[in-house]
């Protein structure tokens, strides 16, 4: 912004008469909301003011800011549970919360029984908005469709008495400031479908990022090589695959543009999500230490809702932040792949 650098540090030395002066909050970027434009900082501005604060003889803190790769199915979520759930599900007549489950981040599978024959498309309502942030519905298998907080309070569900209902939530973050900062997060309150108000749930809470950290899927679940006749997948599936090591780990920018909405981890780290139909952001930052020169490179891929028909993933060799201006980037490196 336009702040005069002199004024503010002479403000600082009235509370602080002796010692360093320190920018703690020097901002040479601004976050970004999926689905908003993209944020960006005047850089004449902040170089400028960099520069006077290094004259100054101050210090600050930054406050933000090849090669395609096929990946194959591990599996589905739901078939998953006893790997990243190992301590089973917790029983309630309701829905508990994140915070009654004492798990505060990532995703919770809720699972629970169809009441009644659904032969016609039946609603699935989330009445009060209580499903923070996002659940991805199957009946018996199929994945049915999603719900999303503010968006999408209502879907259609078909199916038998008895069909087993997975819906797994997504905690898609934390506002840490303003009137939104009690954030509860899973189903908040019931979810009703037709006349009926569903219960007797079991709930799992998921410990993906442990399960990857310990080396899961082990090399032999991942050797299985895409089947050509199987249509993309939907709903929750785990998908692995290695980038072989190539002499050098230098810092790349992971792009995944043609799969829908997921989470990514590289040699068992968690990288971030990925959501390009809403973006601005387009890739991930993956740091040149995190890559091995020497050994085959892990990644792991949840895909939530559609994997593409080619399941692979491209490392750019600069980021994609706006995906207004998109386009040219992505089609240069693809020919020059092929
Ligand atoms: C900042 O303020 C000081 C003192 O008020 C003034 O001398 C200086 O010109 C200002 N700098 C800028 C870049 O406006
Ligand atoms: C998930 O995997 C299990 C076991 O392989 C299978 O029975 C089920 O149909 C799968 N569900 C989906 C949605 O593919
Ligand atoms: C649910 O199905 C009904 C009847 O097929 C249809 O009219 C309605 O638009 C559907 N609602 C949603 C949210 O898809
Ligand atoms: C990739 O995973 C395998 C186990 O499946 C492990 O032996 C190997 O060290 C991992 N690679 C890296 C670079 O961490
Ligand atoms: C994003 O891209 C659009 C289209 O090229 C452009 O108009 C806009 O200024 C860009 N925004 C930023 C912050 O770079």
């Amino acid at each position: 912004s336009d702040v005069n650098i002199s004024q503010a540090f002479s403000r600082q030395r009235r509370f602080e008469p002796r010692g360093p002066l320190v920018n703690s909050e020097f901002y040479t970027g601004w976050l970004d909301h999926w689905g908003d434009q993209h944020a960006q900082v005047d850089t004449q501005k902040v170089s400028r003011m960099l520069g006077e604060m290094l004259s100054m003889g101050a210090s600050y803190d930054i406050l933000y800011d090849f090669n395609l790769c096929s990946v194959w199915q591990v599996g589905n979520l739901s078939s998953l549970l006893d790997t990243l759930s190992p301590q089973g599900p917790v029983r309630s007549l309701y829905p508990l919360s994140f915070e009654e489950m004492n798990q505060y981040y990532g995703f919770m599978l809720y699972r629970t029984k169809l009441p009644r024959d659904l032969p016609e498309d039946t609603a699935l309502i989330s009445p009060l908005n209580g499903v923070h942030d996002r659940a991805y519905i199957s009946v018996r298998g199929v994945f049915q469709g999603l719900l999303e907080r503010d968006t999408t309070l209502v879907m259609n569900v078909t199916g038998k008495q008895g069909d087993q209902v997975d819906v797994l939530v997504e905690n898609m973050g934390r506002v840490n400031f303003g009137s939104k900062i009690n954030d509860f997060k899973g189903l908040l309150s019931n979810l009703i479908l037709g006349n009926d108000v569903l219960t007797d749930w079991q709930i799992y809470p998921l410990d993906i990022d442990g399960a990857i950290a310990s080396g899961w899927p082990q090399s032999g679940q991942r050797r299985s090589p895409p089947d050509p006749d199987r249509g993309p997948s939907d709903g929750p599936v785990f998908y692995q695959g290695t980038l072989p090591p190539n002499g050098l780990a230098w810092d790349t920018f992971l792009r995944l543009n043609e799969w829908t909405k997921g989470q990514v981890w590289i040699n068992g780290v968690n990288l971030g999500r990925y959501w390009p139909k809403r973006g601005p952001q387009q890739t991930l930052y993956v740091p040149g230490p995190l890559l091995s020169p020497t050994q085959p490179n892990n990644i792991t891929v949840l895909e939530l809702e559609r994997a593409p028909p080619h399941t692979r993933v491209l490392f750019m060799d600069r980021p994609l932040l706006n995906s207004t201006s998109g386009k040219t980037p992505q089609l240069q490196i693809e020919d020059r792949q092929t």
